[in-house]
């Protein structure tokens, strides 16, 4: 990965800000990107149908607050900081995680989506977040299955986040991300809910809905004992649970996150469940 410097770009007011953030709608991450305006303010403000979590604006795309908590986990796994780390975030969205690791002075961040509709929002945050530096962050439009093309060189960090149950074949898709992760991988995935865990079951989903893929053919994970096994094959030696729970708007549906890492040691501080 390699960073070329661009010059600043110009800071908008508020009011195209907020132009400017509802053109892009719908967000699914909440970011901030001034002292009194982040990218989901504006639909709260408007009175828009609240979305499954707390913020959202309605639809098939829920707005999410997540710095707060991915902070505290990178806190408890890097106690001296991100300080050069580097950082791949595939399926990224607005690239949240990415601002968020520059928070912590990250050396470089890359996130990638195979959408333009959310690489869009990210080259505007980054064009437009006042609150913390915005440099060392490089975004582009890919599927995760070019990326082998794009010759990366491996990140210390990947998040691998709300993507394995968007693929045809999940299990190598993970296997990418993991041969690009020196050290430690956020996993989080929908699961089926109320099934004996260790299998994956196949199912449909839109290739058009901006939340999900873009292969038609999806695979849910039983639950998190198969997500760990296909970890462990791919190359993590510890991992914790961070939590399995149903989801509370469709029953038969669960969500996971695990935290897995190749380096032993690292997790001893993070707050979850060893998984043995
Ligand atoms: C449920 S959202 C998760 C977004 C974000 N990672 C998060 O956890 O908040 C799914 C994301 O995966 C992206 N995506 C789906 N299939 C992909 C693929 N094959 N390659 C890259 N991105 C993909 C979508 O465009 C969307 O941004």
């Amino acid at each position: 990965m390699s960073i070329a410097p661009s010059p600043a770009p110009k800071k908008l007011d508020r009011e195209t800000l907020v132009k400017r953030i509802k053109t892009l709608g719908p967000w699914h991450m909440n970011i901030q990107l001034t002292d009194d305006l982040n990218t989901g303010q504006v639909f709260v403000e408007d009175g828009v149908k609240r979305g499954r979590e707390e913020g959202g604006q309605g639809g098939d795309v829920s707005l999410l607050q997540l710095r707060d908590l991915f902070l505290k986990q990178i806190d408890s796994i890097y106690t001296d900081g991100l300080q050069g780390k580097t950082f791949l975030d595939c399926a990224c969205n607005a690239g949240g995680y990415c601002f968020w690791t520059r928070e912590r002075e990250i050396k470089a961040a890359f996130g990638f989506d195979v959408r333009e509709h959310w690489i869009k929002q990210a080259r505007f945050v980054k064009a437009q977040r006042k609150i913390a530096p915005t440099d060392r962050i490089q975004f582009c439009v890919n599927d995760l299955y070019d990326i082998p093309s794009q010759n990366l060189t491996p990140s210390d960090i990947t998040m691998f986040k709300g993507i394995f149950y968007h693929l045809p074949d999940p299990i190598t898709g993970l296997k990418i991300a993991a041969d690009l992760t020196n050290e430690v991988m956020f996993f989080n995935t929908s699961t089926t809910w109320g099934e004996p865990d260790g299998s994956m079951k196949a199912g449909w989903e839109s290739t058009e809905n901006v939340m999900s893929g873009v292969h038609g053919l999806k695979w849910y994970p039983t639950g998190p004992k198969v997500c760990a096994d296909i970890l462990k094959w791919a190359g993590f030696v510890e991992m914790k649970l961070i939590f399995y729970r149903q989801q509370f708007d469709t029953p038969h549906i669960g969500r996971t996150e695990i935290v897995a890492s190749k380096v032993p040691g690292l997790l001893d501080n993070l707050h979850g469940e060893w998984i043995k």
